[in-house]
């Protein structure tokens, strides 16, 4: 049986202070968090779904979200500290997530830069970061809308290459162990806490990368990341950092590799 979300029983698992809100259905965490938004929170807002109807990934693509098979959550937490160091939440809430999955199920999450985690190969988490702001259009929170397929077996066609599953757990506790690891997280990001799991768990480093910017499309390896979760990647001798953007990997060294 499916268990559904229940704010109670998430509240038994979290140690830290946070509000939760439980939803059947929405149409985005990230949207409901914005909507809500009039002030500065004093606490963390969890808002958390069974199911999304127009769940938003980044630049602009869609999180499909179906119903009680995954686990979808907005995180809002209040501005506090350096914008360079928030700025670095990104990566912060992959290696939360990453080992929240790992304390829960029998599988290893790796990252692919900036902050998608994949198990076997596949992508099973997304994560989409906004800046909300207040009614005089001030930064007031961070948002981190953060979406893990648990049991989802079948996936929309374009998609269905890359997507997968971490398989059963308890998504209440799942819920608490994500919010509970980004909490702590976000409050070291100062001390950058999170790059060496990050590194650890990098799915790139040392692999061949393609990319593409204004000048065009790049092949490079990727060699590191720097402390405000930009990628070093080496391009025929020559370092670069991207900072935004998508890139693909190289997962294998077969004569016809596949890139992700
Ligand atoms: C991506 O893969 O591009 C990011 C996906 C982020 C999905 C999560 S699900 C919870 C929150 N609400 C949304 O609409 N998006 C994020």
């Amino acid at each position: 049986m499916r268990t559904k979300l229940n704010p109670k029983k998430i509240k038994k698992y979290l140690q830290n202070p946070a509000e939760v809100i439980v939803f059947d259905e929405i149409d985005s965490t990230n949207n409901e968090a914005k909507r809500r938004l009039t002030s500065a929170p004093s606490a963390p807002l969890l808002y958390c779904a069974n199911s999304q109807t127009a769940g938003r990934g980044r630049k602009g693509h869609s999180f499909y979200s179906p119903s009680d098979t995954g686990l979808y959550l907005s995180l809002v937490l209040p501005i506090a500290g350096q914008m360079s160091d928030i700025q670095t939440i990104t990566c912060a809430a992959a290696v939360a997530t990453a080992g929240a999955i790992e304390s829960l199920c029998p599988v290893t999450a790796r990252i692919k830069w900036v902050n998608d985690i994949y198990v076997n190969g596949a992508k099973v988490c997304g994560i989409l970061t906004e800046l909300l702001v207040d009614k005089d259009n001030r930064p007031a929170a961070v948002c981190v809308g953060i979406g893990v397929n648990l049991t989802t077996e079948v996936f929309p066609e374009d998609i269905r290459d890359i997507a997968g599953s971490i398989g059963t757990a308890d998504r209440n506790r799942l819920c608490a162990e994500i919010t509970d690891r980004l909490i702590f997280q976000y409050a070291h990001l100062s001390q950058r806490l999170f790059l060496t799991d990050y590194t650890d768990r990098s799915m790139v480093h040392g692999r061949e990368v393609l990319y593409t910017d204004k000048d065009g499309e790049h092949r490079a390896t990727a060699t590191g990341i720097d402390r405000d979760g930009g990628l070093i990647v080496n391009e025929n001798g020559t370092l670069s950092t991207l900072r935004s953007g998508e890139i693909s990997v190289k997962l294998s060294d077969s004569i016809s590799p596949s890139f992700k």
